[in-house]
């Protein structure tokens, strides 16, 4: 069985390597931790959506040590993990907030701050990718939605950023620990304090409409917290990591940079290649609730599961070609915010702010390459993928 090491950082090239020798080796790879590893897309479709497979991540949690704290609250105590009653209504109570029209009305907002990012970078100058740039878009446009201060952004990304690096970490150090407790327990009694004011004078934000919910009975003040404060994380480095990853790729492959500078509006599908070829989230967990037979395995009650996005999104029985990044791509069924009753609630709204990004890119008939001696260097063990040390762009005219 192939050892899919996700640990370990690896080149863009060297992660669809590692993709294809798991493909190549069979329909399921193990993990590190001895956890199987679908890779088909086929399988992967399947799983996902299976009634006997519920999400994995308060396992996977409880499994580094993680028991309480809000680090445990923020995944166990979060709807996505909740059962499916209350999952069902807590996901119908702002499911409408998300769909596809409300996120149109966000487009204003992803431009706006999609134009004074890219007005910021100077051509020739190199600038942090992920840190400086990918982060701006997402973290406003939550703000937006949500109801918080602008003003309030930045504190809001020094939470976010100190919080990161324990989330579903594979190895949690009591350090990365500590630091991301004590910025919990700031955003938790910040999303306290917003959620009360926002009562007293509701406007049309989510934040609103959450207080009023719980206000109403239909949620709890513990469901209100975790709520806010995992739309945050799920809204926010997410999408950062598909920004990041567009502009990498696109500097990578600088004839499809061409294809969207003499055509801003292949922005939409652009968008779709980056998730299917440099997916941001490289897998989800499942936990079997009853014995689960696939593909040849035999999976028991009570054992963890991975799924692997990133691989199904390269297999040759789903797509032609799928080492060729092509822009115009016309097959658009990347699995990369999943499938089913858990499908990513925010998905129409990752592809809006993908968009303005790279149309407001293609506008200026901008140019990309990557600084540095080295290749860049990425880690897949995290629910999205992180570069493993800064990485640097220019842009030239
Ligand atoms: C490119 C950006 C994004 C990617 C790649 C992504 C990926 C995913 C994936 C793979 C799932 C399914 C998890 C599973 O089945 O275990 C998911 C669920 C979810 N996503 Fe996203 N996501 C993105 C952006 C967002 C945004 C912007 C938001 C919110 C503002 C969001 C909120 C959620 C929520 C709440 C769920 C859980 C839904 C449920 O369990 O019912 N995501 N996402």
């Amino acid at each position: 069985m192939y050892e899919y090491d996700l640990t370990k950082p690896l080149t863009w090239a060297e992660c669809h390597a590692q993709d294809h020798a798991a493909l190549a080796a069979g329909p399921v790879s193990r993990y590190a931790d001895g956890s199987p590893v679908f890779v088909r897309y086929e399988d992967v479709a399947h799983l996902l959506n299976h009634p006997d497979g519920h999400l994995g991540y308060g396992e996977q949690m409880v499994q580094t040590g993680v028991t309480d704290g809000f680090l445990h609250q923020v995944i166990s105590g979060s709807f996505i993990v909740a059962p499916e009653a209350d999952h069902a209504r807590l996901r119908a109570l702002v499911s409408r907030a998300f769909a596809v029209r409300p996120m149109e009305r966000m487009r204003g907002v992803a431009r706006k701050v999609a134009e004074e990012a890219l007005d910021n970078l100077s051509p020739g100058k190199e600038f942090d990718l992920f840190e400086d740039f990918a982060g701006r878009v997402p973290l406003h446009v939550m703000c937006s939605l949500l109801g918080i201060p602008e003003d309030y952004a930045g504190e809001l990304r020094t939470f976010l950023r100190a919080v990161s690096p324990a989330m579903l970490a594979p190895e949690l150090t009591p350090e990365i620990r500590d630091t991301a407790e004590r910025a919990l327990a700031r955003l938790y009694a910040y999303a306290d304090e917003v959620a009360l004011q926002k009562l007293a004078n509701p406007d049309d934000d989510l934040i609103s409409l959450l207080a009023v919910a719980e206000r109403d009975g239909r949620m709890s003040r513990v469901e209100l917290q975790s709520m806010i404060t995992m739309l945050l994380f799920a809204g926010t480095d997410t999408t950062r990591s598909l920004i990041g990853m567009g502009l990498f790729t696109l500097a990578q492959h600088p004839e499809e940079l061409a294809k969207l500078n003499a055509d801003p509006e292949l922005a939409v599908t652009a968008v779709e290649e980056v998730l299917r070829f440099a997916c941001p989230s490289p897998w989800v967990s499942r936990f079997a609730l009853k014995k689960i037979e696939r593909a040849g395995v035999t999976l028991e009650p009570g054992a963890l599961f991975i799924l692997s996005l990133a691989t199904a999104n390269l297999d040759p029985a789903q797509f032609s070609q799928p080492d060729t990044f092509d822009i115009r791509r016309k097959e658009s069924a990347n699995i990369t915010f999943g499938r089913g009753k858990h499908f990513c609630l925010g998905a129409a709204l990752a592809r809006v702010e993908g968009q303005e990004v790279l149309r407001a890119l293609g506008a200026r008939g901008l140019k990309l390459s990557v600084a540095g001696d080295e290749p860049p260097r990425f880690i897949r063990a995290g629910a999205m993928v992180e570069p493993a040390a800064p990485v640097s762009l220019r842009v030239h005219r």
